[in-house]
């Protein structure tokens, strides 16, 4: 067992020339990106060169999302465990170096169908603070997790459109990407972008999930959209200069929504966090004063809140800054989900988003259905 006040691994496994820190975790919640993130940060500290491998064990499995970034990292000294009782250990993912790829296939939990159609508007008041790359990479992260995914172009300026668009001469014709499947054993998914006046849910009835990026003239999107959001995510960020008025941008638009949609559930969620040691506190400070400006009419209309960073948020990332270049460059369509040294930042992040959406959908389909 570890020293006292010892964070980050649960016990210390050692065999021959192998070192593992053990991380158990026995929630009844499936492990997320979040936790694992977690201790695979923790593998990297200079405190944890000693071990030359992670075993994380959990007695409830493990997020969709989670399973598709590991796999998509391939990640060489991390296994992820389910222990539920010594008979029923699961490998869930081994370092490719370990254990033939067929049992990882196997271990793989396909996407489970959901029943319903859900609509997720990316919509802020305020121009330029990312609701189209924050529209597109989440249905990247959608798709990554195994849905085919509509993107609804809101936005009279069809930016959206034209990043995606095959030929970029032909502004009627295709805009879509194939997203492959991180697990070969798995088939790809597709995003397909549309305008609002080209959406038709008949013609797509196997797809979920539709993302609508909006304009942030809220009377220039589409009202029967508009109305059928089942959540709305609101961009803001969190520099000092204009945090004061982010609160005042954000409760508009709670309000506007609102006032066309009753059930939307809305999350303000931090984008171009920077995320840097020495700035913890004053990220903290910001946070919670932007939290607190938001108080008075989020207190009146408990479905509107504001993401902690810790659930959710996407960090300040060159892939993102530059996403789009490949206009520019003559090139195909595609995301900035591109890996330097094995990960992605924005990957990460926009895979916790849609975890952090998929887990309110799985509470509203267990009301409605009265569990
Ligand atoms: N997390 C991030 N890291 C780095 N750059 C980012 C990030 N998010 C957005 N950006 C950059 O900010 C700029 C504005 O983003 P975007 O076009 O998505 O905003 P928007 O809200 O859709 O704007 P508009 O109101 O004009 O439609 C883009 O250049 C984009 O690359
Ligand atoms: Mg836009």
């Amino acid at each position: 067992m570890p020293p006292d006040n010892t964070r980050g691994y649960d016990i210390e496994l050692k065999r021959g020339n192998d070192c593992i820190a053990v991380q158990v975790k026995s929630h009844r919640a499936k492990c997320n990106v979040a936790q694992i993130r977690k201790f695979q940060n923790f593998l990297e500290l200079p405190l944890a060169s000693r071990f030359n491998q992670g075993w994380f064990v959990s007695a409830s499995g493990y997020s969709k999302p989670s399973l598709t970034n590991v796999n998509a990292e391939q990640p060489d000294n991390l296994s992820l465990v389910t222990f539920q009782g010594i008979s029923q250990i699961i490998w869930d993912y081994n370092p490719p170096s370990n254990i033939p790829i067929q049992t990882i296939a196997a271990a793989y939990e396909p996407p489970k169908e959901s029943s319903k159609t859900k609509y997720i508007g990316v919509f802020t008041c305020k121009g330029g603070v990312g609701k189209t790359t924050v529209a597109a990479h989440l249905a990247g992260a959608f798709a990554l997790m195994g849905h085919d995914v509509i993107l609804l172009d809101l936005d009279p300026d069809r930016n959206l459109r034209k990043l995606f668009l095959q030929d970029i001469e032909d502004e009627n014709g295709d805009a879509s990407i194939f997203v492959p499947a991180i697990n070969r054993n798995e088939l790809g998914t597709t995003i397909t972008v549309l305008n609002a006046d080209q959406w038709k849910e008949e013609d797509y009835s196997d797809v979920k999930v539709i993302i609508c990026d909006c304009s942030p003239v809220l009377s220039e999107n589409s009202q029967s959209l508009v109305e059928k959001f089942d959540y709305c995510v609101i961009p803001t960020t969190l520099n000092p200069l204009g945090v004061s008025k982010h609160g005042d941008v954000i409760i508009r638009t709670f309000k506007h929504i609102r006032q066309r949609n009753p059930q939307a559930e809305m999350f303000a969620l931090i984008n171009n966090y920077i995320s840097n040691q020495n700035l913890v506190r004053r990220n903290r400070a910001l946070f919670d004063h932007l939290n607190r400006s938001l108080g008075e009419y989020t207190s009146i209309d408990p479905k509107c809140k504001l993401i902690h960073p810790d659930a959710a948020k996407i960090r300040h990332s060159i892939a993102l800054l530059y996403w789009g270049y490949h206009i520019v460059a003559g090139t195909e369509p595609q995301l900035a989900f591109r890996e330097s040294g094995g990960r992605s930042f924005p990957r990460t992040d926009f895979l916790q988003l849609a975890e952090y959406l998929e887990e309110h959908t799985t509470i509203d389909e267990l009301r409605s259905s009265g569990l």
